[in-house]
């Protein structure tokens, strides 16, 4: 059976990943057939074509976050260029440098990582935030030792959509001179993001969250910073991430990109105005508490308690109509108090009881305002 015979709810969940964009899968599909070369084996044509067409993609996503091609390294993800980019920086620099500054509600992805660096050696600062999810600046400045290595702070948060204030978060690093890791999954394709004026030094994004394929994504890592490989074998991107490319991934990771930010205002214009309906309407109601809501946040992101009901009970009583998160959904199985909403102040219950509803391109049903289902 197939998804047009079974009916299947309205997809609400597009922080935790998207559908590839037909586009992308015309772009992506030559290089899984006639051009199935490999990108490093470039004595003949199909290696060739395999080899331009990463570079042209390598150019198109330095040019979207204003860096230069070779700052860009692709690898399966973010979660591996979260790892290459905490690792790869402690292990070169651990004998000056073995501080590192962070943020409580990071992804687990950064968090693990950093507590992996911890039983290695690291000493790892975790920064709390407010009732909004917004680290204090100050408090940053005040935490930057001699010994600091690196600042890693998200752009945007992957349960609240709470943006974090990178331009200064940036220029407190640059004053301090420290490096400004940014975990962009989030963000990346959704909002303006620019490394140079930015301040930023390096940054990683995945395909999967900007209607690409999942399996592929990257890091930017300023020019002159030294990581360490964490995937040794044939040199391959720059000599930091061996192993051979995925060439129709990167094509689809280019093209998402592409597609993304030519209609980025548009689309996250329009998911706003649905967002900020729904929320206002259903909070003059009764029935929901908006978490961050008096931060900067991504605009298609709603994350909320529910007031009236348990939000298990909600969320199977509309499992029909809608697919939307609960609790730290792109994390496990499990569903947890997010330890996002925990370190925002909520209690474990009312953490439980906060649902994550991300709005994306396929607003095919009645469903996708939700206020009908309260
Ligand atoms: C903020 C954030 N960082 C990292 C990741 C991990 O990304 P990937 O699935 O590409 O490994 C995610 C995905 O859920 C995310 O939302």
């Amino acid at each position: 059976m197939n998804s047009k015979q079974i009916h299947l709810p309205q997809y609400l969940d597009y922080a935790s990943t998207t559908p590839l964009d037909p586009l992308v899968f015309e772009a992506m599909t030559p290089y899984f057939l006639e051009d199935f070369g490999n990108a490093a084996s470039t004595t003949h044509t199909y290696g060739e074509r395999a080899a331009k067409a990463v570079k042209q993609s390598r150019q198109l996503i330095a040019d979207a976050i204003n860096a230069l091609p070779e700052e860009i390294h692709f690898t399966s993800g973010a979660t591996e260029a979260i790892n290459l980019a905490l690792k790869g920086a402690f292990l070169t620099y651990r004998h000056q440098n073995p501080h590192i500054i962070t943020a409580q509600t990071e992804h687990k992805a950064v968090l693990d990582t950093c507590a992996y660096l911890e039983e290695i050696g690291a000493e790892v600062t975790y920064l709390p935030v407010d009732p909004e999810g917004l680290i204090d600046l100050a408090q940053l400045e005040a935490s930057i030792r001699k010994d600091t290595l690196l600042v890693s702070i998200m752009v945007a948060n992957n349960e609240t959509g709470v943006l974090q204030e990178i331009k200064e978060i940036g220029k407190i690093c640059q004053s301090k001179g420290v490096w400004f890791f940014t975990d962009a999954t989030q963000a990346f394709g959704k909002v303006p993001i620019e490394v140079l004026n930015t301040s930023i030094d390096m940054l990683c994004f995945s395909a999967h969250k900007i209607y690409g394929p999942k399996g592929i994504g990257g890091l930017y890592v300023k020019k002159g910073i030294q990581l360490t490989p964490q995937i040794h074998g044939g040199g391959h991107e720059f000599g930091l991430r061996s192993g051979t490319l995925n060439v129709p991934g990167i094509v689809g990771l280019a093209k998402a990109t592409q597609l993304c930010l030519e209609g980025m205002e548009e689309t996250y214009g329009r998911l706003k105005n649905i967002r900020d309906d729904f929320e206002s309407e259903m909070e003059k109601a009764g029935n929901i508490k908006v978490n961050g809501k008096n931060a900067p946040r991504l605009p298609h992101f709603s994350n909320f308690q529910l007031l009236n009901e348990e939000a298990e009970a909600f969320i199977l009583r509309n499992r029909n109509k809608i697919a939307v998160a609960q609790g730290s959904a792109c994390n496990s199985a499990l569903v947890q108090p997010s330890h996002v909403l925990k370190a925002m102040g909520l209690n474990d219950k009312d953490a439980e009881n906060s649902i994550r509803v991300s709005w994306g391109l396929k607003l095919e049903s009645k469903y996708s305002n939700l206020n009908i289902l309260f």
